[in-house]
C-alpha cells in the first residue's frame, strides 16, 4: 500500500515495525548513546510492553539491538514501563523503571547493565529483590509510576521524584536513598498543582541562567534554575515550569504561579508527549527527548504495521533572553543530513498571495525562514480588540490584518492538500504586537480518518527581532520550531496527493494589510536509515 508506505520517515528514530511509546532511560555512555523506549513486539496497537534497545554515535543513525528488558517476573509480568537512567560517580549505571505486577500493581524495579565493559551494554540484569519501591499509603496502586534520574543532595544523598495524583491534584513524591535498593520517602512533595490530574513521567533538572551549556542533573546553585516537568494523562500534554528548587525541605516553587506545570507553558503545542531528558556530558547539554504519537486511525495503523515515532532530539536552555521560557532546538548532529541547499533571498509576499519555491520533492526538508513585515502596515494600524488563538481560529484561512504569512508544508500543485506553518500577529490595546506560531492541520490530507486540528502558541518576540522559524519535515511528520525554539509544534501529517516529488513548498501571505518579505533557505536531507556508523 502505497499511501501508508510513504508514511515511514527517513531520519527520525521508529523501530522497524510495531508499537512504540515513552522514551526510557537515553543515557551517554562509553561513546554510545543509549535509547530504550516502550514497545510491543507482537504487533502495532499498546501491550506486551517491554524495553526495546537502540544505539547510536551521534543521535540521529541508529542501530538496533536486542530488547533490553522483558516481563518475566512477577513485579514486571504486566509491563516493563517507563524509568531513567543514573550514572554513578564511580561510572556503575543504574536503571529505575516501573512494574506493572502480576497483579496490576505499580511498583519501581532497580536493573543494571550485566557487564560494563560492553560498550553496547546489551545485558540487563534485574535485581533479585524487586520491587524496590510499592504505592505508600494514601496514593493507589495505579497511581504511582515513571522514577526520573536520581541527583545527588549536599548531603551525599540520592533523591528520585515520582509522580502521583490525590483525587485531582497532580503531585511528585521525593524519595531518597544511598544504594538505590532502600528508599525513604521524604515528608514534603516536591510540588502539587491543584485540578491537573495524574502527573505521568515526571522530569526534574537544571539549567543555567548565565551559560549557554546544558548541567548535569545534580547541579545545584545560585546561578541554577530548575525545570519540573509532567505529562498530563488527562490531556496527554507535557507541561514544564521553570523555577527554584529548595534542597533543605525538597520543595520546588515555580517562578510564575500562573504559569505553573500544567496550566502554563508546554514543551510542544502538537503531538509531544512522555518526554524525558538527559545530559549528555560528551557535548555538555541537556537533550530532550518526546513521544510522537499517530494521528491516524489504528486500524490504519494495525494495516501499516507500526505507530509512533520520537522527535528529533532537541537541546533544551534556559532562554536567557525573555526568562520565561525554555529554547528547544534540534540537536546539531541532524545537521549533517542536510545536502542540495537552495536560498530565497527576500522574497516579496504581498498580501493575499501564495508564491511556489522550487525546491525538488519536500518530503524530507528542513527549511529556516525569516520573515519581515512591511514596517508602515505595523505603526499604522489600529489598535483592535481582536482576540486570536490557533486552536479556536479558522486557522490558515481566517484572515487578519498582520497574518497568517508563513509556509505551506506537503503541499500538492493544487493546494488541495497542505500543512500552513505560520505567525499570526495582533495589536493589541496598549499598542504592543502579540506574536502566535501555529500549525493547521484542516487541510493537510483529503483523507476523512485523520486528525486535522490546529495547534499553536503565543511566541515571544522581542524588541529589534526578526521572525524566524525551523521546519523539519520528514514523511509523516512536521516539527516547527519559532524564535530559535520559544514555541514548537509537532504534527502527524497523512497527505494522499501531496507525497514523494508531488509534495511541493510554498510561501504565503493570507494577511489583508501588510505584505511581507521572506528569506528562506532549504535543504534536502538524507536518509538516516542503513548508514554506517
Ligand atoms: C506514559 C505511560 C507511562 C507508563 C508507560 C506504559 O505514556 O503511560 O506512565 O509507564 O506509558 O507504557
Amino acid at each position: 500500500d502505497l499511501q501508508l508506505a510513504w508514511q515511514k520517515t527517513s531520519f527520525h528514530f521508529q523501530p522497524q515495525m510495531n508499537w512504540m511509546n515513552d522514551p526510557n532511560g537515553p543515557l551517554y555512555y562509553n561513546g554510545w548513546y543509549h535509547f530504550f523506549y516502550q514497545y510491543n513486539p507482537a504487533g502495532a496497537v499498546w501491550g506486551n510492553i517491554v524495553w526495546a534497545h537502540a544505539v547510536s554515535k551521534d543521535l540521529i543513525k541508529w542501530m538496533d539491538l536486542p530488547i533490553a528488558m522483558v516481563a518475566d517476573r512477577w513485579y514486571d509480568f504486566n509491563g516493563v514501563w517507563t524509568g531513567s537512567a543514573t550514572i554513578l560517580p564511580d561510572g556503575q549505571i543504574v536503571m529505575l523503571y516501573t512494574g506493572s505486577t502480576n497483579e496490576s500493581v505499580q511498583v519501581q524495579n532497580l536493573a543494571y547493565p550485566a557487564n560494563l565493559s560492553d560498550p553496547l551494554l546489551r545485558e540487563w540484569v534485574k535485581y533479585p529483590d524487586n520491587p524496590v519501591l510499592v504505592p505508600p499509603p494514601g496514593i493507589h496502586k495505579l497511581d504511582f509510576r515513571d522514577p526520573t534520574t536520581a541527583w545527588l543532595t549536599s548531603e551525599g544523598k540520592w533523591r528520585i521524584t515520582i509522580g502521583s495524583k490525590i483525587n485531582k491534584t497532580g503531585i511528585s513524591l521525593v524519595y531518597e536513598t544511598t544504594d538505590f535498593k532502600n528508599f525513604e520517602l521524604l515528608d514534603n512533595i516536591l510540588h502539587a498543582v491543584p485540578t491537573t490530574g495524574m502527573w505521568e513521567c515526571v522530569d526534574f533538572f537544571p539549567v543555567s541562567v548565565s551559560e549557554s551549556n546544558g548541567l548535569d542533573t545534580s547541579i545545584n546553585g545560585p546561578l541554577v534554575k530548575h525545570v519540573l516537568k509532567a505529562s498530563m494523562d488527562d490531556n496527554r500534554n507535557d507541561y514544564y515550569a521553570i523555577g527554584t528548587y529548595n534542597e533543605a525541605n525538597g520543595t520546588w516553587i515555580p517562578d510564575n504561579a500562573a504559569i505553573d506545570v500544567g496550566i502554563g507553558l508546554r514543551y510542544d503545542y502538537g503531538k509531544f508527549y512522555a518526554s524525558k531528558t538527559f545530559y549528555d556530558q560528551e557535548k555538555k547539554r541537556r537533550i530532550l527527548w518526546g513521544w510522537v504519537t499517530e494521528g491516524d486511525s489504528e486500524a490504519a495503523d494495525v494495516r501499516k504495521g507500526w505507530a509512533s515515532l520520537q522527535g528529533v532530539p532537541r537541546t533544551v536552555l534556559y532562554d536567557q533572553k525573555t526568562k520565561t521560557n525554555l529554547v528547544q532546538w534540534p540537536v546539531e548532529e541532524v545537521e549533517n543530513l542536510r545536502h542540495n541547499s537552495k536560498e530565497f533571498d527576500k522574497v516579496v509576499v504581498p498580501a493575499g498571495s501564495v508564491v511556489p519555491l522550487d525546491v525538488r520533492a519536500a518530503t524530507e526538508i528542513d527549511i529556516t525562514a525569516e520573515f519581515e513585515i512591511e514596517k508602515e502596515a505595523l505603526e499604522s494600524l489600529p489598535f483592535s480588540g481582536e482576540e486570536y488563538s490557533c486552536p479556536d481560529s479558522k486557522g490558515a484561512t481566517q484572515r487578519g490584518a498582520l497574518g497568517p504569512f508563513g509556509i505551506l508544508i506537503l503541499a500538492d500543485k493544487n493546494l488541495s492538500e497542505q500543512t500552513p506553518v505560520y505567525f499570526y500577529i495582533i495589536k493589541t490595546f496598549n499598542g504592543r504586537f502579540k506574536t502566535f506560531f501555529c500549525t493547521d492541520l484542516t487541510r493537510s490530507s483529503v483523507a476523512p480518518d485523520v486528525v486535522k486540528d490546529i495547534y499553536g502558541e503565543t511566541v515571544p518576540v522581542l524588541k529589534g527581532e526578526r521572525l524566524s522559524m525551523r521546519i523539519l519535515v520528514d514523511h509523516s511528520i512536521v516539527e516547527a520550531y519559532a524564535q530559535n525554539g520559544r514555541t514548537c509544534i509537532t504534527s502527524r501529517v497523512y497527505p494522499t496527493k501531496a507525497i514523494y516529488k508531488d509534495a511541493k513548498l510554498y510561501v504565503f501571505n493570507n494577511a489583508t494589510e501588510a505584505s511581507v518579505t521572506a528569506s528562506i533557505k532549504t535543504w534536502q536531507m538524507s536518509s538516516a536509515r542503513n548508514q554506517v556508523m
